[in-house]
């Protein structure tokens, strides 16, 4: 089947590839079609940031520069975009960037298999932050550099080339003269010849192609599918891309509820739910790692159906709906009976996910949400909990209770919400709860932990929520820092 040809700006000049299968990742047509090894494969699943690359695409009059990890990024979603890979940064004098030298002259490499993606986190780092003025804290070292794993050279020295980047000579990028020839790129016509990789553009041709060609792989931004590609060398004959679908990709605010597109990435959509919620922000900063955020999407997320997927047990707790679209037609329905079965789904062979409805927070809410992992960062779940509490005369007036790594699918504690339910919100009653809670489900063994610790884990996190919702802090691990562990 004929592919589109890929357009994309590289080192100020335009490339343009045909011939391209749907199925190539990123970092395949780098190294193997280009011939630019810098960029490194570790372990071809967005876990290592070995093969981090950094992309601009304009956004609403401006150029968004993010992070990704090219080993599970599919070619051809980076058409009409700008890219820079490790070998792009020094200048034809052959000056290093700053984000270069200061892993230099902060010795932040040792083997250096790792550095190309941290030079790259670095460099998005500086485009994001540096560039605007913004200074690099230690903190935010930390969080844009959490896609990122060094076996050799220990993180403090990378951190501190982070932050030393400011004070070095400047490189700027005319991004005003970028900007305008993305724009200008966007608006060439292109060979009709499209039908291996769908990227319709707006919603009315996204609902068609999904309903002419049913049995296309449908992708969003490849945090999980571009693993089958990786891992189990699976081929698509077709390929539905629903990212560029431009009504999907706003958030829109309403009074009772916020609506987000299906391909608003994780990080923008997890910006919109901390702004509503601030108490989620440490969650949202350990969902993977920067890269994967910034290219997965929200309804990517949910439409897979991971059931150690962060963010359904997180929407199921807030009580979110899903609109599902088709052709002339959509239907809402709760999120947690999305789900029929492992990565079983209710969508019909031409449907879509188009939004996520997420009610805006009560002024009495208390809400935690809870990842349990073996690393703190860049980690899958073993168990997620999220609890929303409302209470009225010191009884539970409302619970949402959404949990994650504890059955087939993501689900609803609906039995141990039922015995909340009108209870006092007591130590009493809460010890009881916890016992309804590792009972409501059957976890299985695996190798991120046994059935009987997440059942354990699960009561005791509802007894944390009790502990935390009578004032007590300083019982989790984001209440301590890097920096006080130096001093
Ligand atoms: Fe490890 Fe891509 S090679 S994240
Ligand atoms: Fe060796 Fe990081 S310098 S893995």
């Amino acid at each position: 089947m004929d592919t589109k040809t890929i357009r994309f700006m590289r080192r100020g000049e335009l490339i343009s590839l045909g011939n391209v299968p749907p199925e190539r990742t990123l970092l395949e047509l780098l190294r193997e079609d280009l011939g630019a090894t810098g960029t490194k494969e570790g372990c071809g699943e967005g876990d290592c940031g070995a093969c981090t690359v950094v992309l601009a695409e304009p956004d609403g009059g401006r150029l968004r520069w993010r992070a990704v990890n090219s080993c599970i990024r599919l070619a051809h979603s980076i058409d009409g975009m700008a890219l820079w890979t490790v070998e792009d940064l020094a200048a034809a004098d052959g000056a290093l960037h700053p984000a270069q030298e200061a892993m230099v002259r902060c010795h932040g490499s040792q083997c250096g298999f790792c550095t190309p993606g941290f030079v790259m986190s670095l460099f998005g780092m500086y485009q994001n932050h540096v560039c605007r003025g913004e200074p690099v804290t230690r903190a935010l070292a930390q969080e844009e550099l959490s896609g990122n794993l060094c076996r050799c050279t220990g993180y403090r020295p990378i951190l501190d080339a982070a932050q030393q980047m400011e004070q070095l000579p400047p490189a700027r990028i005319d991004e005003a003269a970028l900007l305008a020839r993305l724009q200008a790129l966007a608006g060439q016509p292109t060979a009709p010849s499209t039908l291996a990789y769908l990227a319709p553009e707006s919603l009315p041709e996204l609902l068609a192609a999904r309903a002419a060609h049913p049995q296309a792989q449908v992708v969003a931004g490849c945090t999980d599918v571009g693993l089958w590609v990786t891992k189990q060398h699976r081929q698509f004959g077709q390929v539905l891309d629903v990212t560029r679908a431009r009504e999907l990709r706003r958030i829109e605010e309403y009074p009772h509820h916020v609506a987000i597109g299906a391909a608003v990435t994780l990080t923008d959509a997890f910006a919109a739910l901390v702004a509503q919620r601030p108490s989620l922000k440490t969650f949202a900063s350990r969902f993977a790692g920067l890269p994967v955020r910034n290219a997965g999407t929200l309804g990517g997320n949910i439409a897979n159906g991971s059931p150690i997927g962060d963010s359904m047990p997180l929407l199921i707790a807030l009580d979110a709906q899903l609109v599902l679209m088709r052709e002339g037609g959509h239907r809402h329905l709760a999120l947690e009976d999305f789900y029929t079965g492992y990565r079983q789904t209710v969508l019909a062979p031409d449907e879509l996910v188009a939004w996520i409805l997420v009610p805006r927070p009560q002024p009495a809410e208390f809400l935690r949400a809870y990842k349990i992992s073996k690393r703190y960062d860049d980690d899958i779940s073993a168990v997620c909990l999220v609890l929303r509490l409302e209470l009225q005369d010191g009884a539970v007036a409302r619970i949402g209770v959404g949990a994650g790594g504890v059955a087939a699918t993501p689900v609803r504690a609906a039995r141990t919400e039922a015995f909340l339910a009108g209870k006092p919100w007591t130590a009493e009653t809460v010890r009881a709860a916890a016992d309804v809670l590792r009972g409501e489900f059957q976890p299985i063994t695996d190798m991120r932990a046994s059935s009987a610790y997440r059942s354990q884990v699960l009561g005791n996190l509802l007894q944390r929520f009790w502990l935390e919702s009578q004032g007590t802090t300083g019982i989790n691990l984001e209440q301590f820092s890097l920096e006080e562990v130096d001093a």
